[in-house]
């Protein structure tokens, strides 16, 4: 059993920390909010993420998991302090550090042994050095300490099976031995383990997660030719991705990216590159067919209703993907804006998000369900695929609605199937079948 810190108990910390715990190791999870920190000790959880509650639960009661908002009590006794602080983007679509800098502060001021410090955010190339200038300027006397970059790969919705069962586990340091220590803490998670050099692990992440974005806006892409020349690209998908050099995943056409990492990573990387003098084409270009995305389908619907001055339109989910209450970036938040402007009144009904979305998305009238929501509407745009969307009894909608119009922005129906029920239905890039 070894003892390890964890600082932050946001989605990175809180996961890294109750999976650990679930390893067998003893974790203290610190947080300098102590609202946070209190809630945690009651059992509420600051974040909805299915099977967390478990987990964090389970290891709390079997006295593994303890949280903390004492850095001395926090780092005593352990050789390892992951840091799991969020980087939100800056102005200019830089990662704002202030959190990163504030954790290797404190923890500079209140170690007491040799300690392994290992950083999970994400964070730019060459902040793994900085850290441990930080740590050398703050130390109140000198205590020997090594810098380890370990990204996390979590996929929000699906964080804790992607900690357990991940595809590799990246270990980046200027000192192999500090990073053998830190891999013996992910051997139970049996995934290959690539060992390299600080900055290169750094952007590892980057790279991985900006060529995912990249899979996303090129099928966009593909998925706006195909409608210009009558190809379904949901059938496109599936006959590239069975090409094992391309594979299947990540080539869902839709609203396109959102969420807390990707729009900001893909930034982030392409400021650091600018930075130097460099021109991110490819980047850019990622990122403008993600922003068209939210706009075409306003347009799209304006093809199919007309005019949106007094239609009334429901958004059918909110979050920035299924299975999370997440609206970092999440598309609907612009789309509402957009109708808004445009003079429609906006409702929506989501499984789990509108309490969060509420603030961020004003005079958009919330519904406890999607038949009441749909009553009376002009439209429907279907804006997050949530599973419970793919059983709605649509005949019922259909009698509900002003007009049976529906823009399914994540591709959930089939064409045929809406035209025989009645509606008048688009998809995205779904060439095909709206030509016939
Ligand atoms: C992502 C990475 O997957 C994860 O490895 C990293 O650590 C954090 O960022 P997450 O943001 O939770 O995880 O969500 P993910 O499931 O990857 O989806 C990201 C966005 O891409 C969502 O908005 C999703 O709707 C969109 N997406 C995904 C598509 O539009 N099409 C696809 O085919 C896949």
């Amino acid at each position: 059993m070894k003892q390890i810190c964890v600082v932050g108990v946001g989605y990175v910390g809180l996961v890294t920390a109750a999976c650990f715990a679930d390893l067998g190791n003893r974790v203290i999870a610190l947080d300098v909010n102590e609202e946070k920190v209190k809630g945690l000790q009651k059992g509420i959880m600051p974040i909805f993420e299915p099977g967390l509650k478990e987990i964090v639960e389970r290891n709390v009661n079997s006295k593994r998991l303890t949280f903390s908002t004492s850095y001395p009590e926090a780092l005593k006794g352990t050789e390892f302090a992951f840091i799991g602080v969020g980087t939100p983007s800056g102005v200019d679509g830089e990662a704002d550090l202030q959190y990163v800098e504030a954790s290797a502060r404190a923890i500079a001021e209140n170690m007491s042994a040799p300690l392994i410090i290992i950083n999970k955010s994400t964070v730019p190339v060459g902040t793994g050095d900085w850290v441990a200038d930080i740590v050398q300027k703050h130390q109140p006397h000198s205590i020997p300490f090594w810098v380890v970059s370990c990204p996390e790969f979590l996929r929000e919705g699906s964080a804790i099976a992607d900690f357990m069962q991940p595809h590799r586990t990246v270990l980046g340091s200027m000192d192999r031995d500090a990073a053998e220590k830190v891999a013996q803490l992910h051997l139970p998670l049996r995934a290959p383990i690539v060992i390299t050099d600080l900055r290169t692990a750094e952007m590892i992440k980057y790279a991985s997660n900006a060529f995912l974005a990249t899979k996303i806006s090129f099928i966009n892409e593909i998925a706006t030719i195909c409608e210009a020349l009558g190809a379904d690209v949901k059938e496109v998908a599936v006959g590239m991705g069975y090409d094992a050099r391309i594979g299947k995943q990540f080539l869902d056409a839709g609203l396109g990216y959102g969420g807390s990492c990707f729009p900001k990573d893909v930034k982030a990387l392409a400021y650091m590159a600018a930075e130097k003098g460099r021109h991110p084409q490819l980047l850019n270009a990622v990122m403008e067919i993600n922003d068209d995305q939210r706009l075409k389908a306003i347009n799209i619907l304006k093809e199919m209703t007309g005019d949106l001055k007094g239609k009334t339109i429901g958004l059918l989910g909110l979050s920035f993907k299924p299975n999370t209450d997440d609206m970092r970036d999440a598309p609907a938040i612009t789309i509402a804006q957009r109708l808004q402007a445009e003079g429609a009144t906006v409702r929506a009904y989501d499984p789990v998000s509108m309490e969060v979305a509420r603030p961020l998305m004003p005079g958009v009238e919330m519904k406890d369900d999607p038949y009441s929501m749909a009553e009376g509407c002009d439209a429907l745009m279907i804006i997050t695929e949530w599973n419970e969307f793919k059983q709605l009894d649509r005949p019922r909608l259909r009698q509900l609605m002003h007009k049976p119009v529906i823009f399914d922005g994540r591709n959930i129906y089939e064409p045929d199937d809406m035209a025989k029920i009645g509606f008048v239905y688009r998809g995205v890039g779904r060439g095909y079948a709206f030509s016939r």
